[in-house]
């Protein structure tokens, strides 16, 4: 396919050039042939004029002959006639064609200044002109030049077959050229074709190192780009994958083991009855983990709507810090609520109520007793903040730039047992970026950590609403 590229790019280019040189060619070859035609002519005629000048002189017969000798050592021909035509003398032989010319010419009717018999160098084998020689205003005689035209039939082939060499020569040039411009375009071309197949195969690992400045090289470097990024994403799903499985199989593993020793005989009620809480607790946790999967799946095939509306933050805040409280007031850890008044955001709020209890459910997870977490909502003229700060245990700086992954832990054996996938910081940021907004995490080791959702104001302005 690549090879008819270069192929159709060659003959448009050939097509083109060659016309527009064999125009120039041509052009050039005519207006040569016709200038040197015409030179020869005028000179002839030129000469035929001198001669008559000479003889208008002194017309006698010693200039007449020797005008005829000067003549007969040259290439020309003369023949001088009287005024009514009949010949006087003449240099050469005369030949039958010459005497055609001056059969036919009205002798009576050519201008003082000359003028040309014949000029029809192609076809005759003869060129001719005629120069009066004028005496007192009368005609008293003619001066007829002659001169073969097989040697202007010979310049005219040399002529034209210097123009062909020349023509040939650029026509092989342009060939050559054509052909190392095409395949400059149509390698590369080609290398990139070989690479997206190898991309549609599903084989990584592509590296285009086409080092050029062109639009080439860019597509080049955008496929080596797509290549790295095809290579990391399907890492990220094999590691995904691998980590679904391990959370799923993991509580199975238990739940199985249980129901084992719960169905054992001479256990008491109360072993029974336990065991199969414990079976419980891992099935919820189960439907929790497999509920935030889809809920994943959803936001990445956008199927997830968002309903937005103009929310007071101050409201929802309150509500959130009440159906969290409880837990909290378990735990002993006091949750505040700071919150700018007026503050509104054009936000879906049942989304973003999930995403700050889930990231109160963290702040409540690691932090202490006795220690007191924040919610605090406030602005300026760019963007609205909500963020959440506890003085819990912190993150360690390596954890922190994963935290938003799916399926991360800090600590998975102890998340495990509090009921921690992974999940929820993920889900939070797919949500919030799909409100067009930012989530960081701030954390210090045994300090604590602050998690800050920026919403654009421009976008969520109760003023400017979009989506
Ligand atoms: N406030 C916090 N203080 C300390 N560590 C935190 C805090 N928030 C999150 N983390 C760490 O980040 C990890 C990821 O949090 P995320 O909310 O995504 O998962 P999870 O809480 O373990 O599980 P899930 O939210 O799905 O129930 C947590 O396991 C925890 O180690
Ligand atoms: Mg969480």
């Amino acid at each position: 396919m690549l090879n008819k590229l270069a192929l159709k790019i060659g003959l448009l280019f050939f097509v083109f050039i060659v016309s527009i040189e064999l125009f120039l060619f041509s052009t050039l070859y005519f207006t040569f042939v016709n200038e040197r035609v015409d030179e020869v002519m005028s000179n002839l005629l030129a000469r035929g004029n001198t001669h008559s000048e000479v003889l208008e002189d002194s017309f006698n017969d010693t200039t007449l002959s020797h005008v005829a000798m000067m003549e007969s050592s040259s290439d020309f021909i003369v023949i001088i006639t009287d005024e009514a035509g009949k010949e006087l003398t003449h240099s050469d032989q005369i030949e039958l064609e010459m005497r055609e010319v001056l059969g036919h010419t009205d002798i009576k009717e050519v201008p003082e200044q000359g003028e040309i018999l014949e000029d029809n160098w192609q076809d005759e084998r003869f060129i001719a002109t005629d120069s009066p020689i004028t005496i007192g205003g009368e005609h008293q005689g003619h001066v007829l030049m002659f001169a073969e035209t097989s040697q202007i039939k010979e310049m005219v082939e040399r002529m034209r077959n210097q123009f062909i060499l020349g023509g040939l020569i650029s026509i092989v040039l342009t060939v050559i050229t054509i052909f190392l411009l095409s395949r400059l375009i149509t390698l590369p071309l080609i290398r990139i074709k070989k690479a997206t197949e190898q991309l549609g195969k599903g084989q990584g690992g592509v590296a285009l190192d086409i080092e050029r400045n062109d639009e080439l090289g860019e597509l080049a470097n955008a496929i080596t780009r797509l290549s790295t990024d095809l290579d990391r994403l399907k890492q990220e799903r094999n590691d995904f994958l691998a980590s679904i499985s391990h959370e799923l199989r993991t509580p199975l593993t238990y739940m199985k083991g249980y129901a084992d020793i719960a169905s054992r005989p001479g256990l008491s009620e109360q072993e029974r009855q336990e065991y199969l809480a414990i079976i419980r607790e891992e099935t919820g946790h189960l439907t929790v983990l497999i509920k935030q999967l889809f809920e994943l799946a959803q936001l990445d095939h956008n199927q997830f709507s968002i309903q937005r509306e103009l929310v007071p933050i101050d409201a929802l805040c309150h509500t959130v810090a009440s159906l969290v409280r409880p837990a909290f007031d378990e735990k002993n850890i006091s949750l505040t609520v700071e919150c700018e008044p007026d503050l509104t955001a054009w936000i879906d709020p049942a989304r973003f109520q999930q995403v700050l209890l889930n990231i109160l459910d963290n702040a409540r997870k690691h932090s202490e007793p006795n220690t007191s977490v924040t919610l605090k909502g406030s602005q300026d003229e760019k963007s609205i903040f909500i963020s959440v700060t506890d003085q819990g245990e912190g993150i360690p700086e390596k954890d922190v730039p994963f935290v938003f992954d799916r399926l991360y832990r800090v600590d998975k054996s102890r998340s495990r047992m509090s009921g921690g996938s992974g999940l929820g910081l993920a889900i939070a940021k797919e949500l919030v970026e799909s409100h067009g907004g930012r989530i960081s995490i701030d954390s210090e080791r045994d300090a604590g950590t602050t998690v800050t959702i920026q919403l654009e104001r421009g976008e969520n302005d109760a003023e400017n609403p979009i989506g």
